[in-house]
This record gives C-alpha cells, sequence and structure tokens, in this order.
C-alpha cells in the first residue's frame, strides 16, 4: 500500500483549471520531488494534499486512509505535515519558543497555559532534541528575525518536524538561498530521510538538488503529470526535455 495516493484529483479556481486528472503514489521512506514551471500547479497540489484547499474532484488517501475532505488539522494530526513556500515563523519569537509552540501543539497543551514542571519539563527536552537534530543548538536563544534567511528556513522545517510528520511536505526548500545555504538544507533533507526515517514529498526548482537526491521525480506541466520516474527517466524523457528542462538548463 502507498503511503500517499492521488487519484484524478483536479482543483479549478473560477475558469482556470490549475490541476487537471493529477494521479501519483509514493511510497513510505520515499524522497520524492515534484518539479515544473512556474504556475504549473505544484503549490495547489501541496495545498490540496494538506487540506489548505480542499479538491475540486478527486481522491486523497494517506497510509491507505481517505483523506480528501478532512481538515488541515486533522491531517496534520494524522502525520502529514508541510512548509510553506514563503517562510512561516514567528519572527519576533527565539527560536526555543518558536520550536516550543510546535512541540506544544503536537502533545495538545497549547491551551495549558500552566503545564506542571513535569510536562514543562518534557517539552523543553523535546525542544532540545529538535533543535539539535537540525543544528540548531547554538540558535535557540536568538530571535528568529536576526537569523539569515536559510537559518529561518531551517527553523520553519524543525517546526514541521515538532508536529511529528510521518510524510514532510517541503515547497522550495532551497527558495532564495545561496550556493552554501542551499548545501546545507540538501544535507538536512537528506539526513531527515535517512536518519529519522521520514518521507519527503519536496517542490524544488533547483535541478541539481532535485537530480541530487530524489529517488523519484513527477514533472508538473500546466497543472498536469507530464511523466513521472527515476532521475535517470525523468532526464532521459524527451517529453520533459521539451516542456521544461531545456528552459531550465
Ligand atoms: N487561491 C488561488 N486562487 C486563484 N488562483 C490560484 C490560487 N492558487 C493558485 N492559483 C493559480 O493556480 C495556478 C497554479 O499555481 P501554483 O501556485 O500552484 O503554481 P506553482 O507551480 O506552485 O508555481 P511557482 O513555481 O511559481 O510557485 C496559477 O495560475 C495560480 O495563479
Ligand atoms: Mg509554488
Amino acid at each position: 500500500m502507498s503511503l500517499l495516493e492521488l487519484k484524478n484529483v483536479s482543483r479549478v479556481f473560477g475558469k482556470l483549471t490549475a490541476l487537471e486528472d493529477v494521479s501519483l503514489e509514493m511510497e513510505e521512506g520515499e524522497l520524492y520531488a515534484v518539479i515544473g514551471p512556474n504556475g504549473a500547479g505544484k503549490t495547489t497540489l501541496f495545498n490540496l494534499i494538506s487540506g489548505f484547499f480542499p479538491a475540486t474532484s478527486g481522491e486523497i488517501r494517506f497510509d491507505g486512509v481517505e483523506v480528501t475532505r478532512l481538515s488541515p488539522e486533522r491531517r496534520v494530526a494524522a502525520g502529514l505535515v508541510r512548509t510553506f513556500q514563503i517562510t512561516e515563523i514567528f519572527p519576533e519569537l527565539s527560536v526555543f519558543e518558536n520550536i516550543r509552540i510546535g512541540v506544544e501543539a503536537q502533545l495538545g497543551c497549547s491551551a495549558q497555559p500552566w503545564p506542571s514542571r513535569g510536562l514543562a519539563r518534557r517539552i523543553d527536552r523535546r525542544v532540545e532534541e529538535l533543535l539539535a537534530i537540525t543544528a540548531l543548538s547554538s540558535q535557540g536563544g536568538r530571535r528568529a528575525s536576526v537569523l539569515t534567511h536559510g537559518d529561518q528556513r531551517v527553523v520553519e522545517v524543525t517546526m514541521a518536524l515538532s508536529l511529528k510528520p510521518r510524510l514532510l511536505l517541503l515547497d522550495e526548500p532551497t527558495a532564495g538561498m545561496g550556493r552554501a545555504e542551499t548545501q546545507h538544507m540538501v544535507n538536512l533533507i537528506r539526513s531527515l530521510h535517512q536518519e529519522q526515517k521520514l518521507s519527503i514529498l519536496f517542490i524544488e526548482h533547483d535541478m541539481d538538488v532535485v537530480f541530487g537526491i530524489a529517488d523519484r521525480i513527477s514533472v508538473l506541466n500546466a497543472g498536469r503529470v507530464l511523466a513521472t520516474g527515476t532521475p535517470k527517466e525523468i532526464a532521459a524523457n524527451p517529453r520533459v526535455q521539451t516542456a521544461y528542462l531545456g528552459e531550465a538548463a
């Protein structure tokens, strides 16, 4: 059984069909990339998978269970967690506090103004553990707004991790980054995949990143899946070359 399965999923905005008849299957443990030109429907795909918008038609299954009409919160609770194309963190809070918000939400204790000492310690330990996983321990006390763009993206990924994803969806994790920051993010994604055994679906424009780490790739073009395959298969696909890679290279 696939971890994530989309069957003939479409999304219409007024007269615009942003996604049309999209079907794809992702297996547990895969590092899977979605590529395609601007406006192809990649972020819309994430919005439908994470429940930010309902699908106009079609079916989405996660771990064998239909989630097509579940709220975003219910999908997060099931382990479907996403990050955004534009960084979404709390800039005025410290890095530690940003992650604590996620940990408290995951533990279901956000509404408890005075957690017991035991619970507070457990929360702190979990935050420390997460900061260690993403190599942010030394930044915990800093205000998120003073971090570099690259580190702010890592904070966002750490917040997503705090929600205990089974499938992590990353929308352009390296957008706006220089070479060193991109490499750092690539190493993080790789380690989350290999060491934390996370299944990861990511949208990415940087073809070096995509072809460097993805197990499998789907190419979206004008709302449709143009091709799905291994990096080798995608690189050799003449339709992909014409529609996308030729222009991106
Ligand atoms: N909420 C919305 N309302 C109306 N149209 C939308 C909405 N969200 C997306 N669209 C349209 O759907 C199409 C696909 O947009 P989407 O953001 O999914 O593309 P994308 O592949 O993520 O592009 P990019 O690479 O630029 O991020 C675009 O034409 C966009 O204008
Ligand atoms: Mg997008």
